[in-house]
């Protein structure tokens, strides 16, 4: 039989079935989640982009396989309502990874919580904060050092959000960024593309750049720049050889930017999705502000990766994947891409989220 009002099983105080041997946190009983439960019962409890992803879901954690660099296991927990039906009403989903952002120095291998969702009727009677209390309890009796988060600030749930990673629960914020999406088949896009594209010709002419493809073995002028004290470490350029396959750096839209032998910025991208790219870190040195770079950069890897059927640049792109969507993450004191983004995406974009990076250190 099914209940009338989720809220009744807790006001009559019925025993709920404990549906794991793992935890039981606030009255409910939130458990680790196969592959095939969260592909099957608790996928609308995440983003569509999310879900492809749920395959690969462990029920357990094996630090052994997450030894070699850069590698990451996904975990999912699940709290079943305690009716007979025993619906799919809350879900977190997470990955476990080796901390490789060097300015948070707190935990060396933590869980990221990717997504976390209750059902409507089941919101505010804690079925959230049981799914992040086993899910850090995991995390410490697995040995992992931390747990982040990256918190949306500007949704309809930023204050729950606010309220479940707060300073009193011990979550830290390390960072804060924006992050957007563009649908690139929309009038709005195409426009800009096209003024964006005229404008750096002029530029160009004006001040002698080039858009590069981004080594993929790094040069001497690009190594120079790995460690380089002027560059805020979000925005240095990588390595791709130290990039495998699965940590999705799409290679053909990474661009750099040169002035004669000098590389003065670059732009990596990353596929993030079905019909997705993700345009990661855009850097462009003070000296070169303002002198079309940051256009460049963009409209290059954004014809190659949107456009594929007009490109004009210099890049081979052959066997290249046509991408529907583009979305771009800054951080929020790279005061030049933020005021760049206010003017000219944020009026066309799909989506635009502020996002806080929380992290909590754990006792390991
Ligand atoms: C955000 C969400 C997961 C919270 O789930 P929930 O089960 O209602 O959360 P809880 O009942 O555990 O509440 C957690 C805290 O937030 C507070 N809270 C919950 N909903 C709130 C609301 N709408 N407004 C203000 N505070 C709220 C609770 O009072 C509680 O505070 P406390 O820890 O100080 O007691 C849920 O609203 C949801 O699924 N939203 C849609 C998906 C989403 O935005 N996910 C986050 C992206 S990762």
């Amino acid at each position: 039989m099914k209940a009338s009002s989720p809220k009744s099983y807790r006001l009559h105080g019925l025993t709920k079935r404990c549906l794991g041997p793992n935890y039981d946190v606030h009255g409910w009983q939130p458990r680790l989640l196969s592959a095939a439960e969260a592909t099957f019962d608790f996928r609308t409890l995440t983003v569509k982009a999310l879900r492809p992803s749920l395959f690969e879901i462990r029920n357990h954690y094996s630090p052994a396989a997450s030894v070699a660099k850069n590698t990451t296991q996904l975990v999912a927990f699940g709290v079943n309502s305690p009716d007979i039906d025993k619906e799919p009403i809350g879900f977190l989903l997470a990955s476990i990874a080796h901390n490789t952002n060097e300015e948070d120095s707190q935990w060396e291998s933590g869980l990221s919580i990717l997504s976390l969702a209750v059902k409507k009727p089941w919101r505010r009677q804690a079925v959230a904060s049981s799914l992040l209390e086993a899910s850090i309890q995991f995390a410490n009796s697995n040995g992992l050092t931390g747990c982040c988060i990256d918190q949306p600030t500007t949704t309809d749930f930023a204050s729950a959000l606010e309220n479940l990673f707060s300073e009193e629960k011990g979550w830290r914020l390390s960072s804060e960024s924006v992050i957007f999406t563009l649908d690139c088949s929309t009038s709005g896009i195409i426009e800009l593309q096209k003024r964006f594209q005229l404008a750096s010709l002029h530029q160009q002419r004006q001040w002698g750049w080039h858009v590069e493809q981004y080594p993929s073995v790094l040069t001497p002028a690009l190594k120079s720049r790995l460690l380089d004290p002027n560059i805020p470490k979000w925005a240095r350029p990588i390595d791709l050889r130290q990039f495998p396959e699965s940590d999705q750096v799409s290679p053909k839209h990474c661009r750099i930017l040169r002035v004669e032998n000098d590389v003065v910025g670059w732009l990596i991208a990353y596929h993030a999705g079905e019909d997705l790219i993700r345009y990661g870190t855009i850097w462009v040195d003070h000296l070169w502000q303002k002198r079309g770079g940051l256009v460049a950069l963009l409209t290059d890897a954004v014809q190659a990766a949107h456009y594929p059927e007009v490109y004009s640049g210099s890049i081979d792109l052959t066997s290249s994947f046509k991408y529907k969507r583009g979305c771009c993450t800054y951080a929020r004191e790279n005061i030049a891409m933020r005021k760049f983004s206010e003017k000219h995406f944020r009026p066309v974009s799909a989506h635009w989220v502020e996002i806080a990076r929380k992290t909590l250190r754990l006792k390991a």
